[in-house]
């Protein structure tokens, strides 16, 4: 841990402090991304700028994301859109009282190009750095949406990762389920890209689902009456592309969309509701909180909007634009370690995994698949 540069509460008179405003980077995956968030003393998050990139076009003919392709990419374009989101937001490095950069995980190759642009300008402002876990970056996204209050449960729910959270605070988060194979942002990729339809899938998928009825397709249910409240949607996957070779009309493939989306949403509704009994034998306060790129997804977010009213649960979702990866959730977890007084020396390394429950990853690895490198997650 570097110097405390904490402009939080004062620690003498508890008094809070002055606004933080943070420049946020993420190269993780496709998206090279830049932002510029001011967090108020009471929790308010002001997105002054939000610069995505994506690199879909750069992947589209490779059917999924190429490591090389996305950190050359990285290297041509962080400048060009760390500077579009300063200028966006009105303001000059003076202007800021930190640097927030991705860390880990993911593609490492990525991960170094916006981890190092962020310390260099850093260093060279003299500002503090703080090197962000990817994950911790979804953890905090719906507070871009209003302030809440720490703990809730969280649904993790992206294209690498899937998973329960049970969190209390920055860098204080207990993981209580994780996918045992594929996470459910990957389920959709690889389903989409067996029924013929891009990269990347989810969106697709949702767009397709939105013209059938799954009712007539019978899909497996994984894990149903598991006491644990972790996923699995391999079987899922393998059923579905089996499927999608016998579809031959198009009201068929969008039959199968609806299908495996209903599906989908329905474990995660389950799983989550076993999490929410878990979590509430804990916790008064009762806030599900859905984050990461199939919380953009809209069949998703009602059926878990649902599950939550149902069980007492009050439901926030990031608004659609901070659900998939973005730098404002990178600026926004940069600038609540700021206020804490946890800032990143200046050669912290990119960690291509970096599970937020280090502890219950290294005890219980879960994913088979994830061998002698340990868990990604
Ligand atoms: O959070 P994200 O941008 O990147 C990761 O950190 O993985 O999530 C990307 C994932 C992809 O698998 C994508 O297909 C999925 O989120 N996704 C969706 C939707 N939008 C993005 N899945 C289902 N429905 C959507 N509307
Ligand atoms: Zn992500």
């Amino acid at each position: 841990m570097g110097a405390d540069y904490s402009s939080g509460a004062d620690p003498a008179t508890g008094a809070p402090g002055p606004s933080l405003t943070v420049l946020g980077l993420e190269t993780s995956c496709d998206e090279t991304a830049a932002s510029v968030v001011r967090l108020s003393p009471d929790g308010e998050a002001t997105v002054l700028s939000s610069v995505v990139h994506s690199q879909i076009d750069d992947h589209a003919a490779f059917g999924g994301v190429v490591p090389e392709i996305a950190a050359r990419s990285h290297v041509e374009m962080i400048a060009d859109v760390a500077a579009r989101a300063m200028a966006e937001a009105g303001l000059d490095y003076a202007g800021l009282d930190g640097v927030a950069a991705t860390a880990g995980p993911g593609l490492v190759g990525g991960v170094m190009v916006g981890l190092s642009f962020g310390k260099a300008a850093a260093l060279a402002r003299g500002l503090p750095f703080v090197g962000v876990n990817h994950l911790e970056g979804h953890a905090v996204s719906a507070r871009l949406a209003r302030p809440v209050a720490y703990p809730f449960l969280l649904l993790l729910v992206s294209g690498g990762h899937c998973q329960l959270l049970e969190v209390r605070g920055i860098g204080d988060m207990s993981r209580l389920g994780t996918t045992i194979d594929d996470a459910a942002g990957e389920a959709f990729d690889k389903i989409a890209k067996a029924m013929g339809l891009g990269y990347p899938g989810g969106p697709a998928l949702e767009r397709l689902a939105a013209t059938g009825d799954g009712s007539r397709f019978e899909l497996p249910r994984a894990l149903l009456g598991r006491k644990d409240c972790d996923l699995s949607f391999s079987g899922l996957k393998t059923a579905a592309s089996r499927l999608a070779q016998a579809c031959e009309t198009d009201q068929d493939r969008a039959d199968l969309a609806d299908a495996v989306q209903t599906s989908i949403a329905r474990q995660l509704s389950e799983r989550t509701a076993r999490a929410m009994a878990d979590y509430a034998e804990r916790h008064d306060q009762r806030l599900l909180v859905v984050a990461g790129g199939v919380a953009a997804n809209r069949t998703v977010r009602a059926v878990l909007e649902k599950t939550a009213a149902d069980r007492g649960f009050d439901f926030l979702a990031p608004p659609m634009a901070y659900c998939t990866d973005n730098a404002a959730m990178i600026a926004l977890a940069g600038a609540e370690r700021l206020a804490l007084g946890l800032t990143s020396d200046i050669d912290m390394a990119a960690r291509p995994r970096w599970p937020l429950d280090e502890a219950r990853a290294l005890a219980d690895p879960v994913h088979a698949k994830a061998g002698r490198k340990g868990a990604k997650a």
